[in-house]
């Protein structure tokens, strides 16, 4: 992990010491992300059901739940892959349900998939651009005709990506076909690559999935330091207990598409339905 004396600005010039750890709602403050009473089926399975959860800004929040209780579906619903049969969605108090996804990830959702998804054939330097030009703007015209706009884009671009990537340690390998790259760097790669289009909420679906013990524990830090460093609010899916336990301020507890309980990390896992739910009895 990089030191933090590096300082890298997102679009919006949010940089942060620290500090934004765990800080409850403040009376009168908008939440960063407020879902009421979400629900799709598929067929006759409802995948989600009546889902709604409050996440304040710089909140590292967690969505937990066996397999097949509906976490991914969360995430498709809330990114707009999937429309919802009933529910809101208010990122930063703006209705958001029902946008596409492009949509809503210009107004500040970005996520990482359970199963990786990079351009594998490009270079890091360019999984990273890719997410970068959510905000970087030259015309078709300025591009093919190469006009002086355009290089004054493609270097700020540049040292844009550049910058994310140190933060990751991955500046070195920056030319590096995103392929070529262990797994564990390719997780960082992704998340690197969805705060390039500087959202509001990062959602992570199950980052230390495939991980060893030391490859989540570097992630944990790395987590913890994106949201420090961003100010970033996170909601995160993971079966990792210890990373959970260590990590998230709040859990939502998923059980066949319905909310089975939220609240604090600790009282939550250590509810007995929790412990029931997971152990199937
Ligand atoms: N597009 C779809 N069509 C039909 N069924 C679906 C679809 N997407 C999800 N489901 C079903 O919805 C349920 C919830 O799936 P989901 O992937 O959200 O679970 P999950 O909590 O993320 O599980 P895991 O921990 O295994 O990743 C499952 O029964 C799944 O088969
Ligand atoms: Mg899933």
């Amino acid at each position: 992990m990089a030191a933090d004396s590096k300082s890298v600005k997102m679009a919006d010039g949010a940089v942060k010491s620290g500090g934004s750890a765990g800080q409850a709602a403040k009376a009168g403050t908008v939440p960063t992300l407020e879902v009421k009473n979400l629900s799709i089926s598929f067929g006759g399975l409802k995948a989600v059901d009546g889902f709604n959860v409050v996440i304040e800004k710089g909140q590292l929040y967690g969505l937990i739940g066996p397999n097949g209780a509906g976490k991914t579906t969360v995430f498709n619903l809330l990114t707009g892959v999937y429309k919802p049969d009933t529910g809101v969605i208010l990122l930063d108090g703006k209705n958001i349900t029902g946008r596409k996804t492009i949509e809503i990830n210009q107004e500040g959702i970005a996520r990482t998939f359970q199963n990786i998804r990079l351009f594998k054939e490009l270079s890091v330097l360019d999984n990273v651009k890719v997410g970068l030009h959510n905000h970087h703007k030259y015309s078709t015209l300025e591009g093919i005709l190469r006009l002086p706009s355009f290089y004054k884009v493609e270097k700020e671009m540049n040292e844009r990506a550049m910058e994310l990537l140190s933060v990751f340690d991955l500046d070195k390998e920056c030319d590096y076909k995103a392929s070529n790259l262990p797994y564990g760097k390719q997780r960082k790669l992704e998340i690197a690559r969805a705060l390039a289009t500087d959202p509001k909420l990062l959602l992570l679906d199950e980052p230390a999935a495939g991980m060893n013990p030391n490859e989540t524990a570097e992630l944990m830090e790395t987590i913890r330091f994106v949201r420090e460093k961003f100010n970033m609010t996170i909601l995160l899916i993971e079966h990792d207990m210890k990373l959970v336990a260590g990590i998230c301020e709040r859990l939502t507890v998923l059980n066949f598409g319905q909310v089975l309980t939220q609240g604090e990390t600790s009282e939550v896992l250590n509810d007995r339905r929790v412990i029931t739910a997971y152990l199937g009895e």
